[in-house]
């Protein structure tokens, strides 16, 4: 993967770069739509990436140039704004702007060559990973020393700042903490995270990529965000809390006699039996009771489909096949509104199972899913050419 933008790069310059960065992308195994309301969430990076040749400037530019993109994004360092003749180049540009805009001095312009396998727009927060890459890129480069989670936290800013996405923390820390063969127990109240290992035993993780695109921007998220704000506001003069991450699941009955409106009752309902889960799901998998850790793999797909409705047709039918062929445990991953979903299954079965799921799928829909083992693996990487 590197040779291509090195060669790019060269072409492109006239130079070598100095450096090749690489981010990975991540999935959550449990806690959906739980991070903005300051809940919990167990994602893991997984080993699809965003790598980028990179070499600084004579003068104060950026030049950000994609092998997947027709157009390249040339910005003076002084004159970064959000226009929409940016294009994709928006995701990194706001990484500068953000870093600007918190006073810090970029002394010289970057010339950036990105490549990408990560299949886009399909919840697998390519989007974070080139905010978490391009946050990497520009405080290594600079040589502001950032920690991960600090990266992380520059990245989010950037998105909801600059991108205007409401998004919760959780694909930034993801990205940017990914340690292989561990998952991400994430306290979004604090963001505080302890590394957990998952132990699957003879059961294998797919990813099961819808390939039905969709933007999050234009999607119902922020919608989402204000429906769970509203049930904030109604809840919070009767119980002490500032999130509806604080409730507890004992609570639902009086939220339910609080709350007139079904649709705002639903989302509070998901958010506050998300975050049991995921306490639930981690006790479930240090005492290896794998048929609990699947019932709520299963539970959690349900309740993002009847009480959040974020799954969608696509989604909902990888779900039910799934089952159908064999997965103990299925649930979409990320946002939802298309995207992608994970599935336990054993070992031995994967090959068939996944040769039946892309047939019916691609039969259903006329569209080919991309099905493939997640390999859990490290955050951001930098090498020196
Ligand atoms: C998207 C957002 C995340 C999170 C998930 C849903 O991936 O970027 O912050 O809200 O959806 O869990």
């Amino acid at each position: 993967m590197a040779s291509k933008i090195l060669t790019t790069y060269e072409r492109t310059f006239k130079s070598r770069p100095e450096k090749v960065y690489l981010s990975p992308c991540r999935i959550n195994l449990i806690g959906e739509h739980t991070d903005y309301n300051l809940g919990l969430a167990l994602p893991a990076a997984i080993s699809k990436y965003i790598s980028a040749a990179v070499g600084r400037r004579n003068d104060r530019k950026i030049y950000l140039k994609s092998l997947s993109k027709p157009y390249d994004v040339i910005v003076d360092l002084e004159n970064i704004s959000n226009n929409p003749k940016n294009g994709w180049g928006n995701y990194p540009l706001g990484i500068f702007s953000t870093l600007i805009k918190r006073g810090y001095k970029l002394p010289f312009g970057l010339n950036i060559v990105y490549q990408s396998n990560v299949p886009i727009a399909s919840g697998l927060s390519s989007s974070a990973s080139l905010l978490d890459l391009t946050g990497f890129i520009a405080t290594n480069m600079y040589g502001f020393d950032f920690k991960p989670e600090e990266i992380a936290l520059l990245a989010h800013q950037s998105e909801t700042e600059f991108n205007g996405l409401q998004c919760g923390v959780m694909d930034e820390f993801a990205i940017a903490l990914g340690k292989k063969d561990k998952c991400i127990l994430l306290d979004c109240a604090t963001n505080k995270y302890q590394y957990e290992n998952i132990d699957f035993k003879d059961l294998s993780l797919v990813v099961i990529v819808s390939n039905v695109r969709r933007s999050l921007i234009a999607s119902p998220y922020n919608t989402r965000v204000a429906e769970c704000k509203k049930g904030l506001e109604i809840l919070k003069p009767h119980f002490n809390i500032s999130s509806l991450s604080e409730l507890k699941v004992s609570d639902l009955e009086k939220c339910r006699n609080l709350i007139r409106d079904d649709t705002i009752f639903r989302r509070v309902r998901h958010v506050v039996n998300e975050n049991q889960r995921v306490v639930d799901f981690v006790m479930a998998s240090k005492v290896g009771n794998i048929d609990k850790m699947c019932k709520l793999l299963n539970e959690s797909h349900e309740s993002l489909r009847d009480d959040y409705e974020v799954t969608g047709e696509y989604l909902d039918y990888i779900h039910e096949i799934s089952l159908k062929y064999g997965a103990l445990a299925e649930r979409m991953t990320g946002a939802g509104f298309g995207g992608s979903s994970i599935a336990l299954i054993h070992k031995k079965d994967y090959e068939s199972f996944k040769e039946k799921v892309f047939n019916d799928y691609d039969h259903k829909f006329g569209i080919e899913p991309l099905i493939f083992l997640a390999e859990i693996c490290d955050g951001l990487i930098v090498k020196s050419l």
